[in-house]
C-alpha cells in the first residue's frame, strides 16, 4: 500500500499541536493540512557535515510543529533528499509516521550524484545518454530537460533517496528557465507532454498532486521572453485530466523584497488582469512562498517601519511573518540547515499571522517611506 500524506494523519499532526499553534498556523488545502512555515533544503555544501546538519534541522523542524518539507533532486547534488530521508527514518522511530508529513520535491535540472564528476560529460553521457533517458535536444540552456522519460527517471531517484514510495507535490522545477531558448508553442507542448506524465504517475499512486516551481516565471512584466501564465497551464491540465486534475501547486518567490505576487497584476484569466496570487485563487491553484528570507538577506537590517506595522521581536520572525501572512500564500519556506534557526523561526508557531490591517499597514508604510 502507498504510503503518503493524508488529511487525516496531516490533522492529526495539527491536533498534536492544539493549544500550543495559533490559530491559522496550519492550513488546509488539497486534503491535507500544513503548518504556514515549512522547511526549505536549497543552500549549503553538498557534504557530510551538512547531510547531518539538515537531517537534525527536519527532525527539530518537525518536532517544532513544521510539517512542510521541500527539496529538489539537485539540491546539494541529491544529497538534501536523503537528508530527508535519514529524517523520516528518525521521526518513524519518534511516533512521526509519513502520513502526517507533507513531502515536496522537484526535477528538471540535471544533476550529479553527491559530488560533482571529475568528467559531467562522461557522467551524463553515461548515466543518461547511453540508456536513453533523454538526447541533446531534450536539454535546454545546456542544463534543463522536462520530457517524461526524464522525469521518470528523477521521480524514481527522489523516491529512493527519500525513502519513500510517494512524494506529495512533485514540482517541474523552474520550467521558465527553457524559454531562453525554446518558442512558446514549443515550451506549451513540453509542459503539456510533462502535465500528461504526471497525471499518470498520480493514477500509479507515485505522487499525490505536481505543480510549477518558478523562481522569474510568474514574477515577470506579461511580455517578458520568460513570464508564463498560470491560466494557460491550468487549461492544460484540464485539456488531459478535467476537473479533477493535480496541477494544484506553484511554488514561487515571496518576500520583503519580492512582492509581485502580491502586487503586480502579470496574469490574464478570462479576460481579466490580475496578480498571481488573484489568478491562482480564481483558478483553484496553492501558492507557496519561496525564499522567504530572499536567501537570508531580510533576515535583519529592515526598515523600522516594518517593525512598526508587524511588531514581533526581530527582522528574521518579521520577514516571515510578511511571507505566511499575505492573504494569498498557504506557507512560506525558509531553508535551515541549522536547529538554532530552527528554533528561532519556529516561535512564530504559537504567533497568530498577521492581519490585514497589520498587512495593508506595511504597505501604506512602505509606499510613504
Ligand atoms: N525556484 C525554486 O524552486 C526555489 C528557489 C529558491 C528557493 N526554493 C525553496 O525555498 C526554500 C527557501 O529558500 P532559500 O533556502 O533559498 O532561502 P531563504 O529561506 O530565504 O534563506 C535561507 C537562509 O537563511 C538562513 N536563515 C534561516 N533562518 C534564519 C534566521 N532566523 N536568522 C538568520 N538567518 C536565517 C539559513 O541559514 P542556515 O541554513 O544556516 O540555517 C539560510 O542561509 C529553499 O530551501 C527551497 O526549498 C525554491
Amino acid at each position: 500500500m502507498t504510503t503518503a500524506a493524508t488529511l487525516e494523519g496531516t490533522k492529526r499532526f495539527a491536533e498534536k499541536w492544539r493549544g500550543r499553534a495559533a490559530d491559522d498556523h496550519f492550513r488546509e488545502t488539497n486534503g491535507l493540512v500544513v503548518s504556514s512555515l515549512g522547511i526549505g533544503t536549497y543552500l549549503g555544501q553538498p557534504d557530510p557535515k551538512t547531510d547531518d546538519a539538515y537531517t537534525e534541522a527536519i527532525v527539530a523542524a518537525v518536532e517544532s510543529g513544521i510539517n512542510f518539507i521541500d527539496t529538489a533532486i539537485n539540491y546539494r547534488f541529491q544529497r538534501s533528499e536523503r537528508s530527508i530521508g535519514a529524517a523520516l527514518k528518525q521521526l518513524a522511530a519518534k511516533g512521526v509516521p509519513r502520513e502526517e508529513l507533507v513531502l515536496c520535491t522537484k526535477a528538471g535540472y540535471l544533476t550529479p550524484d553527491s559530488a560533482m564528476p571529475s568528467d559531467p560529460n562522461q557522467y551524463f553521457f553515461r548515466e543518461y545518454i547511453q540508456p536513453g533517458i533523454f538526447s541533446a535536444k531534450d536539454i535546454a540552456g545546456g542544463s534543463h530537460c522536462m520530457t517524461p522519460r526524464f522525469l521518470e527517471n528523477q521521480l524514481g531517484r527522489g523516491l529512493k533517496n527519500l525513502g519513500v514510495d510517494c512524494v506529495d507535490i512533485f514540482y517541474l522545477h523552474n520550467p521558465e528557465s527553457q524559454l531562453g531558448e525554446v518558442s512558446k508553442p514549443d515550451f506549451a507542448k513540453r509542459i503539456r507532454e510533462a502535465f500528461a506524465y504526471l497525471e499518470s504517475t498520480v493514477r500509479d499512486g507515485k505522487i499525490q498532486y505536481y505543480g510549477m516551481a518558478t523562481w522569474n516565471g510568474f514574477r515577470q512584466d506579461a511580455r517578458a521572453r520568460d513570464s508564463m501564465q498560470l491560466a494557460e497551464f491550468e487549461s492544460i491540465a484540464r485539456e488531459i485530466a478535467g476537473d479533477r486534475h493535480r496541477f494544484r501547486f506553484v511554488q514561487l518567490p515571496f518576500n520583503l523584497g519580492m512582492t509581485e505576487a502580491l502586487t503586480l497584476g502579470n496574469q490574464t484569466v478570462s479576460g481579466k488582469q490580475m496578480t498571481i496570487m488573484e489568478a491562482a485563487s480564481e483558478l483553484g491553484i496553492t501558492l507557496i512562498a519561496s525564499a522567504a528570507l530572499l536567501q537570508g538577506q531580510v533576515a535583519r537590517n529592515l526598515p523600522p517601519f516594518v517593525a512598526q506595522a508587524l511588531g514581533l521581536e526581530n527582522d528574521a520572525e518579521r520577514a516571515l511573518q510578511f511571507a505566511r501572512s499575505a492573504p494569498g500564500i498557504t506557507a512560506a519556506l525558509v531553508g535551515m540547515s541549522r536547529t538554532e534557526h530552527v528554533r528561532a523561526n519556529a516561535k512564530l508557531v504559537s504567533v497568530p499571522p498577521a492581519t490585514i490591517d497589520q498587512f495593508s499597514n506595511l504597505f501604506a508604510r512602505g509606499e510613504s517611506a
